[in-house]
């Protein structure tokens, strides 16, 4: 059952997900999808809407009408008890017509503000009273801060034990976020560098193209920190940092990453300034157009103090990790759309093969998450035909799909996980309270003080000066991530 079925993420990300499950005969014969939604419309537009939403997303999408056949709609009011009984009643027909054992997932695609209210409803309507599974999957934001994410989820634990729900976080569904942990636990010769000794600093980065577009009322309470900190980059982190889980199940996992966002130095008042930095997109010019700046977007302030660019140092105070920095920044409107970690590991002790001031290149292995994907680990080598001479060349490996349907996408990988009760790349609730807990402390001090200069970077470009300036008083800088493609091998 999708809630919110007429809504954006169900057209551009569930169903043509679902159909690539159904295409790889990842769903079974038994299955019905429920679209849940305010406006009314007949089942046979709603299978026309879902149609035109898989034919967009996929080019080869052959046996349509018997997936889209799958496909029911009910219009409801979030408020109502009626319109739950009625849900219930279709529910019901759906599980005789198609011997769905009382299995059920109800994913929650939709406003924030009504999770609570829906979950509630579920349960004191009967909806979640089934003999089979119940499963509830949740879409981001899980609350603003700390203490509505508590009111959520004591609401939706009413209904839901902890095990039975799902809180998304896309980008634990990407191949090369969960590839992060292969990478780590698979091979002899990078775990026993993974620390202090022979790191010197990791960075990561979230950069996007695309402005805040036609979302600037959540945006504008939201900001980079709250719609990419806390959930996407963090969890990021806490792949990057965690201990080998003593194995691979769910509980280990989140129990291992769990503890890096225990060992986060917390931040307290003047440190907030020293640690990050915050930014705001002006006008500038992106592939040749100019775009406006963040305060002349719709629906947002003249005046917003809104971040759209965050940049943060990370101090994990545990023995692998005490000294080193994680850098993190996201922003919107950069100058590239490119997520991709930089382990920049520490120099050699002694540099045999400059006479001069010149260093060598540090060793790097970079992972990237997206648009491409793959791995770089760049080596120094014997300049060719020069006697003792360093440098740098890269090892490559480009994690390229065969085709369109067989990379799966995040939300395919999800979706199929939440079927088969894999909770491992969903979100746990001591996962996300640790999170809002970092950054409530930024948030705290960044609502209260009005940032003076806001736009403070131009459109197109990597963020404001003072995320580089973080990093120079460190000693280091941000590794360029256009230099830092994977080529093709
Ligand atoms: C979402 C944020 O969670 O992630 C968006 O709400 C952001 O603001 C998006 O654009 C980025 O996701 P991706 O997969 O495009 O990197």
């Amino acid at each position: 059952m999708i809630f919110g079925a007429t809504g954006d993420l169900a057209k551009r990300k569930l169903f043509p997900s679902l159909y690539r499950l159904y295409k790889k005969g990842r769903l079974s014969e038994r299955f019905a999808v429920v679209g849940i939604a305010r406006r009314p419309l007949s089942n046979e537009e709603f299978q026309a809407s879902v149609k035109a939403s898989v034919e967009s997303a996929i080019k080869d999408n052959g046996e349509l009408e018997d997936f889209i056949s799958h496909f029911y709609y009910h219009s409801h009011d979030v408020t109502d008890s009626g319109s739950y009984l009625a849900l219930k009643s279709v529910a019901e027909k759906l599980d005789a017509h198609y011997s769905l054992e009382g299995n059920r997932i109800f994913y929650l695609a939709m406003a924030p503000e009504f999770f609570g209210t829906i979950a509630e409803h579920l349960k004191a309507d009967g909806l979640t009273d089934v003999d089979g599974f119940k499963r509830l999957v949740i879409e981001k934001p899980f609350g603003h801060d700390l203490e509505s994410a508590k009111q959520l989820n004591k609401q939706i634990r009413k209904a839901f034990s902890e095990n039975e729900i799902y809180r998304i976080d896309h980008y634990l569904g990407k191949d090369m976020v969960q590839n992060i942990e292969v990478i780590r636990f698979a091979n002899a010769i990078f775990e026993p560098l993974w620390n202090n000794r022979y790191i010197s600093n990791i960075q990561v980065t979230s950069s996007e193209v695309l402005g805040v577009e036609e979302r600037g009322r959540y945006y504008e309470k939201s900001g980079a920190l709250r719609d990419m900190v806390q959930n996407h980059m963090l969890q990021m982190v806490a792949l990057l940092a965690m201990e080998p889980p003593i194995r691979l199940t769910t509980d280990e996992i989140r129990s291992e990453k769990v503890k890096v966002l225990r060992a986060m130095r917390p931040l307290e008042g003047d440190q907030v300034k020293e640690y990050f930095v915050r930014g705001q997109y002006g006008k500038g010019q992106l592939n040749g157009q100019e775009v406006p700046a963040y305060n002349e977007e719709p629906m947002v302030d003249e005046q917003s103090n809104t971040e759209t660019f965050v940049a943060g140092k990370l101090m994990i105070d545990n023995f692998r990790w005490a000294g080193v920095p994680i850098y993190i920044r996201t922003g919107k409107r950069m100058a590239a759309k490119s997520t991709k970690i930089v382990i920049q590991f520490k120099d050699i002790p002694m540099n045999l093969y400059y006479q001069t001031e010149q260093t060598l290149n540090p060793n790097l292995l970079v992972i990237h998450i997206q648009p491409e994907e793959g791995i770089t680990l760049y080596l120094n080598a014997q300049k060719s035909g020069q006697n003792m001479e360093a440098t740098p060349v890269k090892l490559n490996f480009a994690n390229k799909g065969i085709d369109d349907m067989n990379t799966p996408e995040a939300y395919e990988r999800l979706l199929y996980d939440c079927m088969r009760g894999d909770a491992t790349n969903f979100t746990h609730w001591d996962e996300v309270a640790l999170s809002w807990s970092f950054v409530d402390k930024i948030s705290d001090v960044w609502e209260n003080t009005k940032e003076a200069g806001f736009p403070n970077y131009e459109s197109g470009s990597m963020g404001p000066k003072e995320a580089d300036q973080m990093l120079e008083k460190d000693g280091f800088f941000w590794w360029p991530v256009t230099d830092l493609d994977v080529e093709q091998c």
